[in-house]
């Protein structure tokens, strides 16, 4: 079933200089495509929309901080599988419990700084399309 797909290179990404990387293996899974890449300062309030599950937890403002503190990749990948594909890719949220292999246990281990985001559902997809890509239908 096609599907697309909102991914995040995060600030440790881009100040590593990981998002090529990252980028290339995304790329070569057969079938997928990203249709959209920009390089883009996220602010408090596109934060809050796209955490919004988060809002008050107590890793919240530490994650916002983090997220805001430099240029991240903002893509739309689309392709076969591609919601759970992404999210394989990247490995499971703390990088020392992600496989060597995925994004997250290659390059990562804090939990904050974890390199990527990728959507969890095809509802969540469609909504972070939406906070990022406005006009997109
Ligand atoms: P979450 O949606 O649980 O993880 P994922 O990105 O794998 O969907 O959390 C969002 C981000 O918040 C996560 O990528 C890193 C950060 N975070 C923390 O800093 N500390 C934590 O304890 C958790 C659960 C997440
Ligand atoms: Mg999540």
């Amino acid at each position: 079933m096609s599907q697309r797909t909102l991914v995040l290179l995060k600030p440790d990404a881009v100040r590593r200089g990981l998002t090529g990387e990252i980028i290339s293996r995304i790329e070569r899974k057969a079938g997928w495509q990203i249709t959209a890449l920009e390089l883009r300062t996220l602010d408090r309030g596109t934060l809050e929309q796209h955490y919004a599950e988060h809002v008050g937890k107590p890793f919240y403002e530490p994650l916002v901080e983090f997220m805001s503190s430099g240029p991240v990749v903002v893509l739309i990948v689309e392709g076969e599988r591609v919601i759970e594909g992404v999210r394989a890719l990247a490995g499971p949220t703390d990088p020392i419990a992600a496989a060597p292999g995925s994004i997250r246990g290659d390059y990562g281990v804090i939990v904050r700084e974890n390199l990527i985001h990728a959507s969890d559902s095809e509802e969540s997809a469609e909504r972070e399309v939406k906070i990022f890509f406005p006009g997109r239908v």
